[in-house]
């Protein structure tokens, strides 16, 4: 299937949608713990009403906790495959009142504008790295305008390593626990065969490829920490990582 938010701008396609719904949580190291170390790191509590957003939101597994812990939260889903917005709203039908998804392209200014006032926090997971460094920059810029103050820019995404020799260490890292997650899942190596036919692993398979023959542009985690506080957000740090797979952001 072609989409045309993604497919015009030659990034993430629907056979990645596909692959990503099938099998992301033995593709994506230690899965639950990302997510659990992103809500425990939303700035509100339980019983609060607040407007978070979720840019690029896959299939709702992140939205869907974020909704079961805030039971008064309104979630702004955002994505730019169609199959991802399909997911999303037959996950997410339960919480009705409380939902509001729409198409985007990250890369895209348009959306930026039309965010709704005081968001509390704008989350994502494995997206960012899609964008070049400038482009990241000008997001965390955009996206602190359109926090409240105290909220939160939180991010789980995959890092550039420093260097060749951090390349095949996270790399290792990344196929050990693949390995482990799809025995752990499915009792045997199904999943990490599909990983590897895939090339699912960039630090194997995209991280010497030139720009323009990979969609994939991580930037080094202290550049994007370093962004961050250009910007203005504070209490920036790392809060998790694993694997080349990181967890950070700040607050406004
Ligand atoms: C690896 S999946 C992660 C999904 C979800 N955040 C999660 O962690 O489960 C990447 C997501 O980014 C979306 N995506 C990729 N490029 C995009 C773009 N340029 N604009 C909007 N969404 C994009 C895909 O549709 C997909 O849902």
């Amino acid at each position: 299937m072609t989409d045309p938010v993604l497919a015009s701008n030659n990034q993430w396609d629907e056979g990645s949608s596909q692959s990503f719904l099938a099998e992301g949580d033995i593709f994506v190291p230690a899965r639950l713990e990302q997510i659990n170390t992103l809500l425990d790191l939303i700035p509100a509590g339980r019983d609060e009403v607040f407007t978070i957003a979720e840019l690029a939101a896959g299939g709702g597994e992140l939205g869907e906790m974020i909704l079961d812990r805030f039971s008064h939260c309104h979630y702004l889903a955002l994505d730019g495959s169609e199959m991802m917005l399909a997911q999303l709203h037959e996950r997410l039908a339960r919480f009705r009142g409380r939902v509001t998804i729409r198409q985007f392209d990250i890369a895209a200014q348009e959306w930026r504008t039309q965010l709704p006032t005081q968001l509390r926090c704008v989350l994502s997971s494995l997206c960012v790295h899609h964008l070049f460094g400038t482009e990241k920059r000008q997001l965390f810029h955009d996206m602190r305008k359109a926090l409240e103050p105290g909220g939160g820019l939180l991010l789980a995404d995959v890092i550039k390593p420093a260097d060749e020799r951090i390349a095949q260490l996270f790399a290792r890292q990344y196929d050990e626990i693949v390995r482990e997650q799809s025995l752990v899942a499915r009792g045997d190596l199904s999943g990490f065969q599909h990983f590897n036919e895939l090339e699912w692993n960039y630090f194997r398979y995209d991280y010497n490829l030139p720009d323009t023959d990979t969609i994939d542009h991580p930037s080094l985690l202290n550049d994007q920490l370093r962004w961050l506080s250009e910007v203005g957000f504070s209490m920036i740090d790392c809060y998790w990582m694993r694997a080349g797979h990181a967890v950070f952001g700040g607050y406004k």
